[in-house]
C-alpha cells in the first residue's frame, strides 16, 4: 500500500479497526500533491468534543482509584489516537519531503497505533472501553500551523513528544505505586519508543535547519505562539531522557530553567 493511501484510510476511517490499520507493505512511489486534509473522520461517538473544566485529569493522589487510573489511560489513548491522525496529515501535507522522514513518519505512526492498541487492552482490563469517555481535538488544533517538515517536528516531536518524556514516567510510577504494575510497564514501553520519536525530530531539525542558527531558536520559531516552551515539558525535566534522544545540553539547560 502506498503511504498516500495509508494516511488516507486513517483520517477517513470511521472505526477503530480502520484507525489501527496495519498493512503489510508500504511503499512511497506516488506521493501525490500535497493535501491538507480539514479534520479526522472518527467512530460513532468518537469525534472531538468540547474540553470543559469538569473533565480534568484524575490526580496522582487519586490513583490507587481503579476507576481513576482507566480514565488516564483513557485520555492517553486518546492523544496517541491524534497522534496517529497528525502523522497521517504529515504525510499526505508533505509529499515532497525526503523519502527517509516520510519513512520515518509512517513509522513512527504505526508505534502510534500500537501505543493506542496497549491502552486499549489495559484500559479494557480496568473496565472501561476506548470511546465511553468524551475525546478532544487538542493536538489538532495546532494542525494548521504544520506548514512544512520541519513545522512538524518543532511541534510534534519536539514539543508535544518531548513532554512525554517526563508525563511517561511520572504517571508510571504513580501506578506502580498504588500496585498497578501493569499500567507502568505500558508506561515504560511508551516512554522508550517515545525517547526514539524525539530523536528522530531532533536529528531531522538539524538537517532542515539553516546551520548557522541555533537549534533552540529555530525550535522556537517554528512552533505557534500559543505553544510556550514550557508545552515541552512535564511537571519536572527529566534530563536523562533527553540525553538518551540526542538532545543537547544547552538545551536541556534551557528546559530547566523555564522550570524553575
Ligand atoms: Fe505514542
Ligand atoms: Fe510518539
Amino acid at each position: 500500500m502506498e503511504l498516500r493511501d495509508f494516511a488516507i484510510h486513517i483520517l477517513s476511517a470511521e472505526t477503530l479497526e480502520d484507525k489501527l490499520f496495519d498493512p503489510p507493505f508500504l511503499t512511497d512511489e506516488n506521493p501525490g500533491a500535497p493535501l491538507l486534509w480539514k479534520e479526522p473522520a472518527r467512530p460513532p461517538g468518537m469525534g472531538f468534543r468540547r474540553h470543559t473544566s469538569k473533565e480534568k485529569l484524575p490526580a496522582f493522589h487519586e490513583h490507587g482509584d481503579q476507576d481513576k487510573r482507566a480514565i488516564c489511560l483513557h485520555r492517553f489513548a486518546g492523544h496517541e489516537l491524534l497522534a496517529v491522525e497528525i502523522m497521517a496529515y504529515a504525510l499526505l501535507a508533505f509529499p515532497e519531503a525526503p523519502k527517509h522522514f516520510r519513512r520515518g513518519v509512517a513509522h513512527t505512526l504505526r508505534e502510534e497505533q500500537g501505543h493506542v492498541r496497549l491502552y486499549m487492552n489495559r484500559m479494557t482490563e480496568l473496565g472501561l472501553k476506548f470511546g465511553d469517555l468524551p475525546l478532544y481535538k487538542h493536538f489538532w488544533a495546532h494542525v494548521p500551523f504544520l506548514t512544512s517538515p520541519l513545522h512538524y517536528v518543532s511541534v510534534m516531536s519536539l514539543t508535544f513528544e518531548m513532554a512525554n518524556l517526563d508525563f511517561a514516567p511520572l504517571y508510571g510510577r504513580s501506578f506502580a505505586r498504588n500496585g498497578d504494575e501493569a499500567s507502568a510497564a505500558l508506561m515504560q514501553t511508551i516512554l522508550t519508543d517515545e525517547i526514539g520519536h524525539v530523536s528522530f525530530g531532533y536529528q531531522w531539525l538539524k538537517k532542515f535547519k539553516d546551520i548557522n542558527l541555533s537549534d533552540w531558536n529555530v525550535w522556537r520559531e517554528h512552533v505557534p505562539p500559543l505553544l510556550t516552551p514550557d508545552r515541552a515539558s512535564g511537571f519536572v525535566v527529566i534530563e536523562e531522557h533527553r540525553k538518551k534522544a540526542g538532545i543537547p545540553q544547552e538545551w536541556i539547560e534551557q528546559f530547566k530553567k523555564i522550570r524553575k
